[in-house]
């Protein structure tokens, strides 16, 4: 299976151009699974609710249907982060649309910051599907910092998760070795890049997005700045085998009679 990583800067609030070139982006590098940023289409740092919902999207609206169609067009699938709106909810959201007209819809667990206050606590949880022999997990941005994201998907089946991202905090593309070995998944975090100023803050975007492997190797490490694409090929079986030696299964070994917190 080929994974890409959509590395991107979005202009803030131009949702169908930044819809557009996603696509174009994603057209012009041939994979099976795309991977974007958290919040693709509408950028980061929403400065109110009334603003963050204005620019949320259901998911019948054209946008989320130029992600199906294009998925559809070219036989892969797509997960990309949205503000989704749900009635008098707003949630970050992540959508993987699947060629087959099948999509997932993940609503984030851990909000950061001031998403605190813009958006609902997600209420789907972490879930697996498959795709192409692949058993895909989602989870968006900060998840990564609460070690129970990824061991739950783990733990659930997930073979890959495919990781949303706006990261600004320096950690998460070296946390991710730890998490990828700890529980012997792929991880793919897609992260976004260029600087947000809104109000009086400025937020910088931290790029280099990463494919790690269960055993630790980065199979694709993007740059700082700039959009790009990266794409490698997997063999998701990989993840299967939750053996550290003949006598060590990270899973099976796990002592739940002494997890009691
Ligand atoms: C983040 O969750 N966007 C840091």
């Amino acid at each position: 299976m080929k994974v890409a990583l959509v590395q991107f800067e979005p202009v803030f609030g131009d949702r169908d151009r930044n819809v557009g070139r996603l696509i174009r982006l994603c057209r012009q590098n041939p994979a099976d699974l795309y991977v974007l940023p958290e919040l693709a289409y509408t950028g980061y740092q929403f400065v109110s609710a009334e603003e963050t919902r204005s620019l949320a999207d259901d998911l019948e609206s054209p946008r989320i249907d130029a992600f199906r169609a294009a998925a559809k067009d070219m036989d892969a699938a797509i997960v990309f982060g949205f503000p989704e709106l749900s009635g008098a909810s707003v949630y970050n959201a992540s959508l993987a649309v699947l060629p087959d007209g099948r999509s997932y819809l993940y609503r984030k667990t851990h909000l950061f910051y001031k998403e605190n206050l813009y958006f609902s606590p997600g209420d789907t949880g972490f879930f697996v599907f498959e795709f192409r022999g692949a058993r895909v997990g989602l989870a968006i941005c900060f998840d990564w910092f609460f070690p129970e994201s990824f061991r739950t998907l783990a733990l659930k089946g997930a073979d890959i998760v495919a990781h949303c991202s706006n990261l600004v905090l320096p950690y998460c593309q070296r946390a991710d070795f730890a998490a990828a070995v700890q529980n012997r998944i792929f991880i793919a975090t897609a992260n976004r890049v260029g600087s947000e100023q809104r109000e009086d803050e400025t937020l910088t975007f931290t790029g280099e997005s990463v494919l790690v492997s269960p055993r630790g190797e980065y199979l694709l490490y993007g740059p700082e700045d700039g959009e790009t694409v990266l794409v490698a090929e997997i063999d998701p079986e990989e993840a299967r085998d939750k053996s550290v030696n003949r006598y060590n299964d990270v899973l099976a070994m796990r002592r739940t009679d002494m997890y009691s917190l």
